[in-house]
């Protein structure tokens, strides 16, 4: 296992419409926000730029459209080191947006518009199997069309890569064939959609977690917010990894952050359970300042939390 694992990221690159707003507005309501920001999003780029800012070779295979948004958010990700050479410029088709609010709480409601994202077809994917010949594990999620996560997941089978699918957003059942995965990293409220239960305490929270299991996952780990999160893996492994205390900001992307750096710490030989108790500490770090891809942690900045706070 390498200290320095590649990591191929097969998803979604949005600019984010950001407007903060007092408490989020009822059906029919309206309510005033403040401010408002465009900012770097989209979960395949969050997680690409979480495993790079890890410190992991990072490779993104996505579409922006051929308009202002798409041009910035690739020289974001390139910025970051991260190769674009298959970030693919699509004509005629806008860059995918997703319209976020954050309440008082930090807490979001995200729409998205998938736009250039779902103009990435298997056809992108299966011509690239050097990609997945260097990839020391794959990130998928599900804002680009299932098919194309279906050929992603084929062909890093075909060349042994791991594979951490983060189930977001959820379709309306997600197809069995999906849950064929190392590790599979829902929050939460997608567990329940998933499994129909609600995961309000800890024995409810391993259920729903072994039942993902049961499907097919090689492993789950839940992302529980302020209860930190749970793994549970085929071979009985399961251990409850305590959040970290930090003043909320924004929790846009937090998710992203978790599941990027859950990646990287597995594919550098992390148990399972501390690659969880890394994901964590990133996805903490990800709450306290504003925006997804400005918000996530360098690998410097999870290791000092880490050695500052023992997670309660
Ligand atoms: O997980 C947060 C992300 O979800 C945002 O950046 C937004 O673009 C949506 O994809």
């Amino acid at each position: 296992m390498s200290e320095q694992p590649t990591v191929l990221v097969v998803g979604s690159i949005n600019m984010d419409m950001v407007v903060r707003v007092p408490q989020m507005p009822a059906p029919g309501q309206t309510v005033a926000g403040e401010g408002f920001a465009t900012s770097p999003g989209g979960k395949g780029a969050n997680q690409a730029v979480a495993a790079a800012r890890a410190g992991a070779d990072c490779i993104m295979l996505g579409r922006v459209g051929d308009d202002p948004f798409g041009h910035k958010l690739r020289d974001v990700l390139i910025d970051d080191g991260i190769n674009c050479d298959n970030v693919k410029t699509t004509p005629e088709t806008a860059t995918g947006t997703a319209m976020i609010m954050v309440d008082s709480l930090g807490e979001n409601s995200i729409v998205i518009s998938g736009g250039a994202n779902l103009a990435l077809t298997p056809d992108d994917i299966f011509p690239r199997g050097e990609l997945f010949e260097l990839a020391d594990i794959v990130v998928l999620q599900l804002e680009i069309p299932l098919q194309t996560v279906r050929a992603a997941m084929d062909l890093a089978r075909r060349h042994r890569c791991k594979i951490v699918l983060d189930p977001s957003p959820i379709p309306g059942r997600l197809p069995d064939e999906l849950f064929a995965v190392d590790i599979i990293t829902p929050n939460a409220l997608e567990a329940e959609q998933i499994t129909g239960m609600q995961t309000l305490e800890e024995r409810v929270d391993r259920q729903v977690a072994s039942m993902l299991v049961e499907r097919g996952a090689g492993a789950t780990v839940m992302k529980i917010g302020n209860r930190g999160s749970l793994v549970v893996s085929a071979e009985g492994e399961i251990a409850r990894l305590a959040p970290y205390r930090i003043d909320i900001v924004d929790t846009t992307g937090a998710g992203d952050a978790f599941t990027g750096n859950l990646a990287v710490a597995v594919a550098r030989g992390n148990s399972l359970a501390d690659a969880a108790q890394i994901a964590n500490a990133a996805g903490a770090l990800a709450c306290t300042k504003f925006g997804a891809q400005t918000a996530i942690p360098t690998w410097d900045e999870i290791r000092i939390l880490m050695e500052d706070q023992q997670p309660q």
